[in-house]
């Protein structure tokens, strides 16, 4: 099912990126991947390929490079850029801040500059629920005060701000901002996933390398919070929901020029870090050992979205739920040495 569309991915050896461009072969379009491999490998194209039967282009470069990025928009018929490039881990953010703001907020202007020349305006950004800080009420509407706490979150509000400023200035430009909540799971067949470099950041590849025996114990990072078991409550969403969700933006920017959309991509359901260990041992079969520590400095007690506005005007709900995010999650963790 081709649909003549092209759509240039940054970030598209990633995590969430990878599982984007599957679900994006899969509903008929054209895709280039942009990476710079910082974080990634690119035989993620090759599963790509193994998944869908499609070998994506893929160039090796630097979204800070304007150079190549008008290069790449002149050389190809590109008709929207989905933006996944970036730097991502709170706690380095705080150590090497300047690092951030150059591939995030740097990184983002370059490409958006690249496509006004060019005359692309439809563009899919990679937000966060980090833009909303601590929350003053729940479910978190996309209405809640925005507030970063870190200077990652702060990349993320600022990009967010010049989109804003972007709409406002030219109603061609066709923007949607996605504020994911917690990304977990892989792919059902095993070949993509998350691929944390050293110490996962995230909860749930932290307990499938606990449950697998490649760390020996799991740190809980507070038990004593205002929850009902005590430790953080968060909206997993699995990220083949997450990349669909991406689809469906695209489609709503393809049908309504002039506007910039900010919509929540989560479940609209908390759960407990001890409750999604508990989940991962049902379904591995293997104890998760633990031991609680103090609380992270930032970190809230719970967080979860309201997801009424993703299902009303992208027409999108996520439908893998906590049992799926651990089979998948534990399947990838088996197959690869990542
Ligand atoms: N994973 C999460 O929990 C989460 C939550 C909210 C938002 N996000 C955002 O989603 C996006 C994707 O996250 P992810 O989890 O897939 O991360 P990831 O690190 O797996 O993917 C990001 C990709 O971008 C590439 N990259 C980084 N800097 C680049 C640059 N300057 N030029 C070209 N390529 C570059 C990396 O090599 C990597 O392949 C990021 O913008 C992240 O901030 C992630």
């Amino acid at each position: 099912m081709q649909n003549n569309k092209t759509v240039l991915v940054t970030g598209g050896t990633g995590y969430i990126g990878s599982h984007a461009v599957v679900e994006l072969i899969e509903s008929g379009y054209r895709v280039i991947v942009l990476d710079n491999l910082s974080n990634s490998r690119d035989t993620v194209i090759d599963s790509i390929f193994t998944i869908t039967g499609v070998v994506p282009e893929f160039i090796l470069g630097d979204i800070r490079n304007g150079a190549l990025l008008d290069s790449v928009f002149k050389s190809h018929s590109i008709d929207a850029v989905m933006h996944f490039a970036g730097l991502k881990a709170v706690g380095e953010s705080t150590e090497i801040p300047l690092a951030y703001y150059d591939n995030n907020v740097n990184g983002t202007i370059q490409i958006l500059n690249a496509m006004k020349a060019a005359g692309v305006r439809s563009f899919i950004f990679s937000s966060s629920a980090t833009v909303y800080g601590h929350p003053e009420w729940l479910p978190l509407t996309e209405s809640h005060p925005r507030r970063a706490t870190n200077p990652y979150g702060n990349t993320k509000l600022m990009v967010e701000g010049i989109l804003e400023d972007l709409a406002a200035c030219d109603n061609e430009w066709r923007i949607a901002c996605l504020r994911y909540f917690n990304p977990v799971g892989a792919h059902g067949t095993g070949l993509i996933g998350e691929s944390p470099a050293g110490l996962p950041n995230n909860l749930m590849p932290y307990v499938a390398q606990v449950a697998s025996g490649r760390r020996p114990t799991l740190y809980v990072f507070g038990n004593d919070y205002d929850t009902a078991d005590g430790t953080g409550v968060r909206d997993y969403v699995h990220v083949v929901d997450l990349a669909k969700g991406h689809v469906n933006a695209l489609a709503y920017c393809e049908r309504n020029a002039g506007r910039m959309l900010a919509v929540n991509l989560g479940t609209g359901v908390g759960y407990s870090v001890l409750e999604m260990i508990q989940a991962f041992e049902q379904v591995s079969g293997k104890p998760v050992p633990y031991k609680v520590v103090s609380r992270r400095e930032g970190d809230v007690a719970a967080c979860w979205a309201d997801v009424a506005l993703a299902e009303s005007l992208l027409k999108w709900k996520a439908e893998r739920g906590v049992r799926q995010m651990c089979e998948d999650a534990w399947r990838w963790e088996r197959n690869f040495e990542n």
